[in-house]
């Protein structure tokens, strides 16, 4: 049976980072536009550098909950059968044993030179004006996906999306493209789709089954449910 899974801020939240659109969520303390576009790096790159550093910094204590650790226990019955695509920054997924995850919108510990294009891990906060190793150019960004740019590994997901037997989403609102229509690109392939959130999402009708409620209970109840229906096999 291959899976795509698709996870959003939700799944992070019981690690203790903060979702984007719930109350006391990122977007409420501040505008997307002064610190998650292109044009607000180039007109004030020190506060966007400073919003991710803020972010890294956040992140870095926290761990993977039971959402996490289930999707890895499914993916080690499933290996190469499984794709988590996640829309998180986090390295949780990876922290909890997943190693099939693909950073649609890229990832808080790696730094991209928008001089040379060179990637690396973050050598710091990028505030302080870090030099590329690469090209020594002054001229690292964080190697997040902004508003108004194209999402990493499209193709890889495309092709996922059509060959899969099921999509689950987990923890997202559905209110950021192209993630929220993958649903109906899965669906129109003949995937059979589950949205598992706390609260019903912009796209919950698009679904053929709905379960409410917090990832750290819904998500090891569905990945026993998978488990037990493929039944044992070989690790
Ligand atoms: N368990 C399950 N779902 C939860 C939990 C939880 N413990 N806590 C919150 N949620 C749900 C919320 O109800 C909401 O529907 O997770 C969803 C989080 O939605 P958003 O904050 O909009 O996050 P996400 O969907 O990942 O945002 C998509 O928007 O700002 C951009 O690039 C950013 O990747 C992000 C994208």
């Amino acid at each position: 049976m291959r899976i795509v899974v698709l996870t959003g801020a939700g799944i992070s939240a019981e690690s203790g980072v903060p979702t984007f659109r719930d109350d006391g969520g990122l977007w409420e303390g501040h505008r997307v536009e002064d610190v998650a576009t292109p044009e607000a790096f180039a007109r004030d790159p020190l506060t966007v550098q400073r919003f991710y550093d803020a972010r890294r910094r956040a992140a870095a204590s926290a761990r993977p909950n039971p959402a996490h650790l289930a999707l890895a226990r499914l993916e080690r019955r499933l290996g190469d059968d499984l794709l988590v695509v996640t829309q998180n920054i986090d390295d949780l997924h990876e922290q909890a044993g997943s190693t099939r995850v693909v950073h649609m919108h890229g990832r808080l510990d790696t730094a991209l030179c928008e001089a040379c294009g060179a990637r690396m891990p973050v050598p710091g906060d990028l505030a302080d004006d870090a030099t590329c190793p690469v090209c020594g150019a002054r001229a690292l960004r964080p190697d997040v996906v902004w508003f108004g740019e194209r999402p990493y590994e499209l193709d890889r997901i495309d092709l996922a999306l059509a060959a899969c037997d099921r999509f689950v989403a987990i923890g997202t609102s559905g209110a950021v493209y192209p993630a929220a229509g993958f649903v109906l690109t899965a669906a129109g392939f003949g995937a059979a789709t589950l949205e598992l959130n706390l609260v019903e999402s912009e796209v919950s009708l698009l679904f053929d089954e709905v379960r409410h409620g917090l990832a750290g209970m819904l998500v090891p109840a569905w990945v026993d449910e998978v488990l037990q229906a493929i039944g044992p096999g070989t690790p």
